[in-house]
């Protein structure tokens, strides 16, 4: 069944006490929770008194609940309503807002009907609809009173996703972001999501100038959510937790307006200012999608990681066909296929997947809805692949005369001659943390590789670089791995050098 409600309630005091903390309520607040559940805050905010407290849910159950728990209570108004479309909330957004404060922990990544999204898609023109938590957020700033304070607990991707760059710009330039805590998704209790951290945010809504001049405070590195009461009363903070202060006029100024974090001045520099990057001297562009994988792509055999629900290979449907119209006079062929990580860097030793190539097939790769022939123009070309999901060290590999699944990155130098020196690149400990400097979330798409800095060597270092990866791979490919490592190594750290980074 599709999640249209995401009703995973605040199951911890930690969070719940220390957002409340971080709101200040006082006895004249009128408090909005937009998205109540079962009341977890609104129990939290009791003994501090506010004047009044809307408590908004979508889902009966939960207003039963709530309505029964606060019976007593008659400055808790109850409504059940949707909160993106509610009718008085427009209106209060209308007249410039009507709330002190906001709390809450709002739906993330819901399931909108189609129809609810071409509704969202007008009320929220520009904004990437499909994800909840973005919407709540822009919604209830449009309904707090400029000073209001607004404290929600939501994925971090608000702060690094091209995708969200419109709520950015808003965010930075009509509140003054306080504070944002970052911690693992599994500090809360029944939620563990893989693609991105969780943060809490606290900010207040100001004018344009107040705003852009304000310092952003982000806390990251928390072992447990029992730490987050030690930024209350700005307590001593033990090593392992790094604070960082940005300017949210630099925030601003990035490509993207991306919140850029990085260990180390010299990174954050370099991604923030660089004047070349990757997708200056590279194309950098996703590949291919059969529409069903199971029916067309085969592996090579049982060895190879997760193809236990695939078809084998016959090696005598393999044809060397470059062509973008198929394979010619065949029945069924099938050409080399890049769709996994390679258990190497540099080079993969062999061919693990093949996809079905033959005329037919490709007219009806070209009329089927579900298959995408996208950047077909690449296809067998000489280029890099890197996987588009990260893990702890990129492996990027040579590729040439195969197809590219859309799961993969392709990189392909506007000049060939960079070709090694771009694979090397790809390879370093460098690339990889200015990758997760550029986008910390899981996903390592072509449009944040693109932006990876790009910094050339004088000829001498960059002809050292580029034959040293070619005996890389004249060393994998005589099954030599273990002589590669020390030249690695020693790529590794011109890259140190050619960047400035230690
Ligand atoms: C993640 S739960 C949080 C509940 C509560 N604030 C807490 O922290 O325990 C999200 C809540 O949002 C409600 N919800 C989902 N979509 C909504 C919408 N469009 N308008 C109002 N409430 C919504 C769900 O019913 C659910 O109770």
């Amino acid at each position: 069944m599709k999640d249209t409600l995401c009703s995973y309630y605040t199951n911890s005091s930690d969070i719940t006490r220390y957002m409340v903390r971080r709101l200040n309520i006082d006895n004249k607040d009128i408090v909005l929770e937009p998205s109540a559940g079962e009341g977890v805050f609104i129990d939290g905010m009791l003994n501090r008194k506010p004047a009044h407290i809307d408590a908004l849910d979508i889902d009966k159950n939960a207003i039963s609940i709530l309505k029964d728990k606060y019976r007593s209570r008659d400055f808790i108004t109850i409504k059940k309503t949707d909160t993106l479309l509610d009718s008085t909330l427009d209106h209060y957004a209308a007249i410039g807002g009507y709330y002190d404060k906001i709390i809450g922990n709002p739906p993330y990544g819901a399931w909108q009907e189609y129809e609810k999204r071409d509704l969202l898609k007008k009320k929220y023109t520009g904004q990437y609809v499909r994800e909840t938590y973005s919407l709540f957020l822009l919604r209830c700033i449009s309904l707090l009173k400029i000073g209001g304070r607004l404290s929600f607990i939501i994925p971090d991707t608000y702060m690094f996703l091209n995708l969200h760059s419109k709520l950015r710009n808003l965010l930075l330039s009509s509140t003054k972001i306080n504070e944002i805590i970052i911690f693992p998704s599994k500090f809360f209790p029944g939620v563990s999501f893989g693609y991105s951290n969780l943060s809490i945010i606290t900010l207040e809504k100001a004018d344009r100038t107040s705003s852009l001049n304000n310092t952003v405070k982000i806390v990251k590195g928390f072992q447990s959510s029992s730490e987050f009461e030690l930024l209350i009363g700005n307590k001593e903070l033990p090593d392992h937790l790094n604070e960082f202060y940005l300017n949210q006029k630099d925030i601003y100024d990035n490509a993207q307006h991306r919140f850029i974090i990085a260990d180390n001045q010299v990174k954050e520099s370099i991604v923030s200012t660089s004047s070349m990057r990757l997708g200056d001297v590279a194309d950098v562009v996703t590949g291919f999608y059969t529409g069903d994988n199971k029916r067309f792509i085969r592996a090579l055999d049982d060895s190879v990681k997760n193809s236990k629900q695939y078809k084998k290979i016959d090696p005598s449907l393999i044809y060397p066909c470059t062509s973008l119209s198929g394979i010619e006079n065949v029945n069924e062929g099938y050409v080399p296929y890049i769709k996994s990580a390679s258990s190497t860097r540099y080079c993969r030793p062999n061919n693990e997947w093949f996809v079905r190539w033959d005329k037919d097939t490709i007219l009806h790769y070209n009329n089927d809805k579900k298959a995408r022939f996208q950047n077909s123009k690449f296809y067998f070309k000489t280029g890099i692949t890197v996987p588009m999901v990260k893990s702890s060290t990129i492996r990027a590999c040579l590729m040439s005369g195969c197809v590219f699944d859309q799961s993969i990155v392709g990189i392909f130098p506007k000049n060939e001659a960079k070709l090694y020196y771009l694979l090397a690149l790809m390879n370093s400990n460098v690339a990889n943390e200015l990758i997760h400097t550029i986008n910390p979330t899981a996903n390592n798409s072509a449009n944040y590789i693109k932006q990876i800095p790009y910094i050339e060597p004088g000829e001498d270092l960059f002809n050292e670089i580029t034959s040293k990866t070619k005996k890389i791979i004249d060393l994998i490919n005589t099954g030599s791995y273990n002589k590669c490592e020390k030249i690695h190594q020693e790529i590794d750290d011109h890259f140190r050098n050619i960047y400035a980074i230690n």
